[in-house]
């Protein structure tokens, strides 16, 4: 039976791999660079495929949004600067896609053949390709703390409201000091962390916790946080 390659990978809550790196927009020292901002670092298999080309440009046109959210973007593929130049010069001039076009990718792209970054951050997957990064997502916190990851294969384009919505969660939780439920939005309930104390538990079934809005049981309470208390928090920010 053939052998299983394992790689190692940075994991939540690890301070994130450094790295001096060329790019489209000049070098780069990740993270320090970058020490006031979150920041998206994010693999894509190759220049010049389809998949890639449509994320590029979704992510061109979010990058205010992300901008608004003190959040910059940084992409990487196993690629040369040139091909990076390239490709992103024909996505400019002759690439129209979902009412898109005259798109303009102004954050930097890391030419990385050596894959030197992308096996510090594990987005070389053997098992899935051997030559191409997979689609590989790292949000790191202005500490330049690792906080989310999401892998996506090959063939799979990522989803780019979900993560702006993972950036605005993670800020969230961070300024209000509570979690976020399945498929929260901007407005949605927050969960407040569980009970540590029987004494806890006790005072939010009794209703004596004016930080709580609804328990559902001890173990699950909420409270109501209105969008624009979220937004002008986190955006700017
Ligand atoms: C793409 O971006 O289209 C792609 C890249 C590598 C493998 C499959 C698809």
């Amino acid at each position: 039976m053939e052998e299983q390659q394992v790689v190692s990978m940075p994991r939540i809550g690890d301070p994130a791999p450094e790295f001096k790196a060329v790019t489209t927009q000049g070098e780069i020292n990740f993270p320090s660079d970058y020490k006031d901002s979150w920041v998206i670092l994010f693999s894509h298999p190759a220049d010049f495929t389809p998949v890639c080309t449509s994320e590029f440009m979704t992510f061109a046109t979010m990058e205010d949004q992300f901008a608004e959210a003190n959040c910059k973007l940084v992409g990487l593929s196993i690629d040369g600067l040139y091909s990076h130049i390239a490709w992103l010069r024909t996505i400019k001039e002759k690439i129209e896609y979902k009412g898109m076009k005259d798109v303009e990718v102004n954050f930097p792209l890391i030419e990385d053949i050596t894959m030197n970054v992308a096996k510090k951050y594990g987005m070389i997957q053997p098992n899935e390709d051997s030559t191409k990064a997979v689609r590989a997502v790292f949000f790191i916190d202005p500490k330049g703390i690792i906080r989310a990851i999401i892998y996506y294969p090959l063939s799979l384009g990522r989803n780019f409201d979900e993560l702006y919505r993972v950036i605005i969660a993670l800020k969230t939780a961070d300024e209000f000091g509570i979690a976020t439920p399945a498929d929260w939005r901007p407005g949605n309930d927050v969960i407040i962390g569980p009970a540590g104390s029987c004494g806890t538990a006790k005072d939010r079934m009794d209703g004596n916790d004016s930080n709580i809005d609804d328990c559902q049981d001890w173990f699950f309470c909420t409270k109501k946080l209105d969008k624009d208390t979220v937004l002008n928090k986190v955006l700017k920010k």
